[in-house]
């Protein structure tokens, strides 16, 4: 028996916690095991790589910071969703590989198909089997933050080209990543998202 693997995508403030957790409520509302992660994060070791890549005061290497997001996903690929997957729950990621490829492979510039392979290489090559893309610009997500991280506090241009290599992401895999629009009412993209995966189940 095999689950199924969503994953969230978008830039910072996009909306993906929010709606992963309104996602979460409505699959386990109606039955289904659902096992619900963040990267980075999930798991003890990868909760703190999150710490060192969110809040460090030192400069980071972004091959540095690359490879403490790919550790932080080997991690909880192993210990978290392969596991769950075989037990037939449905994983729904805050986040996986094609975060990487839009912060580090584009907006670091590190170039999206190598980290797109040493994403592979970390996950053992699993991927999602839908992907949820909250599109927004970043004027308005970086207008909805509060608290800003390592991230966030990049310049506008930074999210710029996050937001462009996720739209590219979406264009060469269509069949996996489906885009919505992240500036509607929470509660209408909400019904948009739920019709999306019920197609996806069937149920
Ligand atoms: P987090 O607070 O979890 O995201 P959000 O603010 O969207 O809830 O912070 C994760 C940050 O790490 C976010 O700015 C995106 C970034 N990130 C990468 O740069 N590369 C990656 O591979 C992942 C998973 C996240």
């Amino acid at each position: 028996m095999r689950g199924l693997f969503i994953s969230f995508e978008g830039i910072d403030g996009a909306g993906k916690t929010t709606q992963a957790r309104l996602l979460a409520e409505w699959l386990t509302g109606r039955g289904h095991v659902v096992t619900a992660l963040r990267e980075p994060g999930g798991t003890c070791v990868a909760e703190r790589i999150r710490e060192i890549l969110l809040y460090s005061k030192d400069e980071i290497d972004p091959r540095a910071e690359l490879l403490l997001f790919l550790s932080s996903r080997a991690q909880n690929t192993a210990e978290r969703i392969r596991p769950a997957l075989a037990q037939g729950h449905i994983v729904i990621c805050d986040r996986y590989a094609d975060s990487s490829v839009a912060y580090q492979g584009h907006g670091r510039g590190l170039g999206a198909d190598e980290v797109r392979a040493l994403s592979m290489f970390a996950s053992g090559g699993l991927a999602p089997d839908l992907t949820l893309l909250l599109d927004l610009s970043p004027e308005a997500g970086l207008a909805r933050q509060k608290n800003s991280d390592r991230m966030e506090d990049e310049p506008l241009e930074f999210h710029r080209r996050v937001r462009h290599g996720y739209l590219s992401t979406a264009k060469d895999d269509p069949a996996r990543v489906v885009i919505l629009d992240g500036a509607q009412d929470v509660e209408v993209l909400r019904d948009q998202i739920e019709r999306v995966v019920q197609d996806r189940i069937g149920t």
